[in-house]
């Protein structure tokens, strides 16, 4: 309670905390004008709202058990951000646990939640070799089978939240780090191909929904972000209704953040095509010091300022807000600390260099 109680405070107090430590100019001392929209509130206002001024969505992952029990939780959730996604409520397992029996509460409440709070949602994920359920993993099923397993998944959750998702995270993890198709129960049974019907039966389904491809290390330019580049140009040709790649942007400040974001990016924006750093998050070796938090906070703005670069860039999702509810210390052994707020709510310097960056950033794009 009393812990509870503390977060509660020094959550709300987040932007009053990065206030006293932002030692920027706001956008209305830097170009000596006042701010349009009238007192300048860049100190005190939300992420989501720094970001609407810098043309982006801030968005964050949402655990729904924590969104439920965690009232400081919900409480940094309805009001930092201006788009959601789920951690792991839309994803195959979640939804349709027992074959042919859908799941959808946790994932409706999401989207009540977002409704809520002015929020828009980011569907996350239709395609994936992970967090598959168990009777798909351990059916013996034929390629025809396995395809009508796949289109009957896609069409169904589409057409369940049609009207309710922003952009969806249609094929998820498709790549190998060297370029190649990762193998997985998709690529060996249906072929490369799936991944063009992934899109198209989307489509069909919700067709004014934004359709992404999302991986990690494709960051910056090398081997697996530019076979990827080289898939979305031909599906491109192709006419595939694809319109976005997310770059997640899980980063470990053991190594240097790649400094050719934009110039990758700005790749796939002369497709045609938007972009969005979906799952920003960087882990620090534990224990951590203060030479790690700089190299931490530089990271997180090295991925947002290749994101507020490029033009068709439509938003930045941190994967978490918080470390009480982190996805890496179970993941990667000795690491943690990964999110831009600590355990208690408290801002780190990632989240002060979050709010100085969008604010630099304000009508400039
Ligand atoms: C992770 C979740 O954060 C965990 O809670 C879950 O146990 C495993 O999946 N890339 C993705 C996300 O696209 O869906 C993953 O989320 C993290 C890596």
């Amino acid at each position: 309670m009393i812990k509870k109680h503390r977060a509660l405070c020094t959550g709300v107090a987040a932007a009053a905390v990065a206030a006293a430590l932002l030692a920027v100019p706001s956008a209305a001392t830097a170009s000596g004008q006042p701010h349009p929209g009238g007192a300048d509130d860049t100190a005190t206002a939300s992420l989501g709202r720094l970001g609407e001024r810098a043309g982006i969505r801030i968005g964050t992952a949402v655990d729904m058990a924590a969104l439920a029990a965690d009232t400081p939780y919900r409480t940094e959730a309805a009001g930092d951000f201006s788009s959601v996604t789920p951690e792991n409520v839309m994803k195959w397992e979640s939804v349709e646990p027992t074959r042919g029996t859908y799941a959808w509460a946790p994932a409706d409440d999401l989207v009540a939640f977002a409704r809520a709070n002015h929020q828009l949602v980011r569907g996350h994920t239709l395609v994936w070799h992970s967090q598959l359920p168990g009777w798909l993993t351990s059916g013996d099923f034929t390629a025809d089978q396995l395809r009508d397993i796949l289109h009957r998944h896609i069409t169904d959750e589409v057409t369940h939240f049609k009207g309710s998702i922003w952009q969806w995270d249609v094929v998820n993890e498709a790549f190998n780090d060297d370029g190649t198709l990762r193998n997985t129960i998709w690529l060996q049974k249906l072929g490369p191909d799936y991944i063009a019907d992934a899109f198209r039966w989307a489509h069909q389904a919700d067709p004014k929904a934004k359709l992404y491809i999302n991986d990690y290390n494709i960051e910056g330019v090398n081997a697996k972000s530019t076979a990827l580049l080289d898939l979305v140009t031909r599906l491109r040709a192709q006419h595939v209704p694809i319109d976005g790649v997310g770059v997640q942007g899980h980063l470990d400040t053991q190594y240097p953040a790649p400094h050719d974001i934009a110039d990758n990016l700005r790749r796939f924006d002369d497709l045609g095509l938007e972009t969005a750093v979906t799952e920003a998050d960087v882990r620090i070796p534990l224990p951590v010091d203060n030479t790690e938090r700089e190299a931490q906070a530089e990271a997180y703005s090295t991925l947002l300022q290749g994101c507020l670069l490029t033009a068709h860039c439509t938003d930045f999702t941190v994967w978490g807000f918080t470390d009480t509810y982190s996805w890496v210390p179970g993941v990667f052994g000795g690491e943690g600390s990964a999110n831009i707020l600590d355990t208690d709510y408290r801002p780190k310097a990632a989240y002060t260099a979050i709010r100085q960056d969008l604010a630099l950033a304000a009508h400039r794009r």
